[in-house]
């Protein structure tokens, strides 16, 4: 016997209006599938660009959730949001992480009109804004490399306009924070190569152990997948911090920044490192609270950004 066709009504979420009807859907159609069909009435609604709802301001139904095992009756009523014109993760990252590279190397070179002329295409005296350069450009080469080749990404997109709001940061802080590293009246750290080599030190280790976190994270999600799992450490010392914390690259990335902001003693970095902690500790807390939800044997020692504390 074939089974029984589903019926689905698409209705937009803020005006109730309905958008489209479609007869006849597999029981077994993903959200996915329902989207593609959509598509095909609106075209200016790409999938990407959906969000569809069992409630009006409920939660976006994943791409992979089938309609049968949804509790919905044999007409189903799905709200649809528009969720803006999107754009790739992998082109985000890239604008986001091939700006500061660059911007910063503007200011390092000290191209025409942003000191003065007298001091166009010169260099710096001091060793630390050479290391401090190699440092910053290091970080942001391998955040791109990590972007093309490491992480596997669940989502594909991410709204237009966020890409504004994130370069600004990102492109912002990269300027603010070169300019003072590599202007000629610069006054290298207090307490000179000693301060240098035990910020080094820190940035390395750092850089190090986030590398290790993202290659560990890339190992729970065979390729092609969304699987999301409980992360443990592996053989690699840099993932024991997994023991003590859920997001342990960003307790990493905190790290480097603050390795930073003591190599080159100046308060736009360390500005940076602050406003880039509390974020990731919100996106931290955020994923803490998702892995309680979702697994009920997550190890209780765990906090989400800074061991037994926060
Ligand atoms: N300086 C700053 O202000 C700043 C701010 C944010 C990030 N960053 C840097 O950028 C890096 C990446 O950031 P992010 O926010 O994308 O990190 P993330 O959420 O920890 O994710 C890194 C990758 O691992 C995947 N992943 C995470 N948890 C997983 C799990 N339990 N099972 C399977 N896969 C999992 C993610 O997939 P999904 O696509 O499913 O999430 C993503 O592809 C950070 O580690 C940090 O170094 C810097």
């Amino acid at each position: 016997m074939q089974p029984v066709k589903a019926k689905v009504e698409i209705l937009d979420a803020k005006t109730r209006e309905k958008l489209c009807f479609l007869d006849k859907v597999e029981p077994h159609a993903t959200i996915a599938e329902i989207k593609n069909l959509f598509t095909k009435t609106h075209p200016q609604w790409y999938p990407a660009r959906q969000s569809l709802r069992l409630d009006p301001k409920g939660k976006s139904l994943k791409d992979e959730d089938v309609l049968q095992k949804l509790p919905v009756g044999t007409t189903a009523t799905l709200y649809f949001r528009d969720l803006g014109a999107q754009i790739s993760w992998v082109t985000v990252f890239l604008t986001e992480y091939a700006g500061p590279l660059f911007i910063y190397l503007l200011f390092y070179f000290r191209v025409p009109f942003i000191y003065g002329h007298k001091y166009d295409f010169t260099s710096s005296r001091h060793t630390v804004v050479h290391l401090a350069c190699i440092c910053h450009s290091f970080h942001y080469i391998k955040r791109l490399l990590e972007t093309l080749f490491v992480h596997r990404f669940s989502h594909g997109t991410m709204p237009l306009r966020n890409i504004f709001k994130n370069c600004t940061y990102y492109w912002g802080f990269a300027a603010w924070m070169a300019y003072y590293i590599n202007h000629p009246l610069y006054t290298p750290p207090t307490y000179g190569a000693q301060q240098v080599k035990l910020a080094l030190a820190i940035f390395v280790i750092c850089q190090l152990g986030n590398f290790s976190i993202h290659m560990a994270l890339r190992d729970l999600r065979p390729a092609g997948s969304k699987t999301r799992k409980i992360p443990y450490p592996t053989k690699n010392p840099f993932t024991w911090l997994f023991l003590l914390v859920s997001c342990p690259n960003y307790t990493y990335e905190v790290g480097s920044w603050i390795g930073f902001a003591i190599m080159t003693q100046c308060l736009p970095v360390a500005l940076f490192s602050l406003v880039g902690f509390t974020q990731m500790t919100i996106w931290a807390k955020g994923k803490h609270r998702s892995y309680l939800k979702e697994f009920r044997d997550y190890p209780p020692l765990r906090m989400p950004i800074i061991p037994f504390l926060l």
